[in-house]
């Protein structure tokens, strides 16, 4: 299998304190005008870390907001209304390791006529070991990638987040075009060039393992974030922004299943050096709520620093066949039944 640009999570942790530090921000700060009322947002992973904090800007913002959360049922949702002054808040249930989960919530939002204005794919996992879905397939690799591939797909095809000019329509006077924003991570930079005959194959791994895994496949979930793009805006005029960001290093729940030894240092260091999901939260927001990005798409975002990816996701020949390769596992493993 292809790896990734960390080989154990002591590299991961120094890196993103030193990038973190080194920072030259580009990007304005969010302010009280970057609004979202009106407008219908879903976050999934909202009951945890970024997600939550995301959550509660969001709702704070004015938003209708959709809460898709495997857990925190219905806490999150609480804390959220309680945190951002909002009633507009809801729940929904989604595990991303079950495609039954992943078509349920689709089919819901669908039955109810749900339009979405944004979709933040937020959830993630970094796991020390691997684990299988109902359907056979890694956990991490899943959650990570796959499950987004699939929800997505689902929520295009149903309208649910609707394609107006692509669907001839046109935009309606004054409509703003619906975004879509991944919460990605930079470690996704110089990880191997995508090793698309192994992607998604089963395969045992440890600590190590896992993190070069992580940052692997957040350099294919921005292979795809770019590849939806040039999907949905073929003509170049944007029907629908994709975006990608990375909050910079966050103290929060990610390495919950990290060994009780790494447990003790990660800790201390996220607690000593890492932002709180508070000031991490803002790249994902002003992706979701800026004017600025109107009309924009396939735009990154590493903390508030507007940059390039690695310029390996970029490449329309890795999205087409990373593509085909999701599509190939998703029928494989009857993902989308
Ligand atoms: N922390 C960092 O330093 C950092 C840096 C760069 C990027 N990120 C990215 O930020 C995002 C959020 O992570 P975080 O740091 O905020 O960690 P976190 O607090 O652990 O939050 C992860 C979220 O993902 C959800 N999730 C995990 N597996 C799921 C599943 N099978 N189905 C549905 N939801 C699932 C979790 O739900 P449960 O609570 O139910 O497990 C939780 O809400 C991730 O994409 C991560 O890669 C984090």
């Amino acid at each position: 299998m292809a790896e990734g640009r960390f080989k154990n999570p002591f590299q991961a942790v120094f890196t993103g304190v030193k990038d973190f530090a080194a920072r030259k921000e580009n990007v304005r700060p969010l302010n009280e005008s970057d609004r979202l009322d009106g407008k219908t947002v879903m976050v999934t992973g909202a009951n945890s870390g970024v997600g939550l904090a995301i959550a509660v800007e969001v709702a704070r913002r004015g938003g209708e907001l959709i809460m898709a959360c495997r857990s925190g049922h219905p806490e999150a949702g609480e804390r959220v209304k309680a945190l951002s002054g909002s009633d507009k808040v809801r729940m929904e249930k989604l595990d991303l390791t079950d495609r039954a989960s992943i078509h349920a919530l689709a089919d819901r939002l669908r039955a109810e006529g749900v339009k979405l204005d944004v979709c933040i794919c937020n959830a993630g996992v970094a796991q020390a070991k691997p684990r299988k879905t109902p359907q056979g397939l890694e956990e991490m690799f899943m959650v990570n990638f796959l499950s987004k591939f699939v929800l997505l797909s689902r929520l295009l095809k149903d309208g649910t987040l609707p394609k107006a000019v692509l669907a001839g329509k046109g935009l309606p006077a004054g409509a703003d075009r619906p975004r879509i924003v991944f919460t990605s991570a930079d470690s996704h930079r110089n990880a191997d060039p995508s090793d698309f005959d192994s992607l998604g194959v089963y395969q045992d791994y440890g600590v190590n393992g896992g993190i070069s895994r992580y940052s692997y496949y957040k350099l294919v979930l921005n292979t795809f974030s770019s590849e939806l793009s040039r999907r949905l805006n073929p003509d170049g005029e944007v029907d629908v922004g994709v975006h990608a960001a990375c909050p910079g290093p966050v103290n929060t729940n990610i390495a919950r299943e990290a060994p009780a030894f790494l447990k003790v240092f990660l800790n201390t260091w996220f607690r000593l050096f890492f932002q709180s999901p508070e000031q991490a939260a803002p790249p994902l927001v002003y992706l979701a709520a800026a004017e600025e990005m109107e009309g924009e798409t396939n735009q990154y975002f590493h903390m508030m620093v507007h940059r390039r990816m690695d310029e390996k996701c970029y490449s329309p020949e890795a999205g087409q066949r990373l593509w085909e390769r999701a599509e190939a596992l998703a029928a494989q493993h009857g993902l989308w039944a």
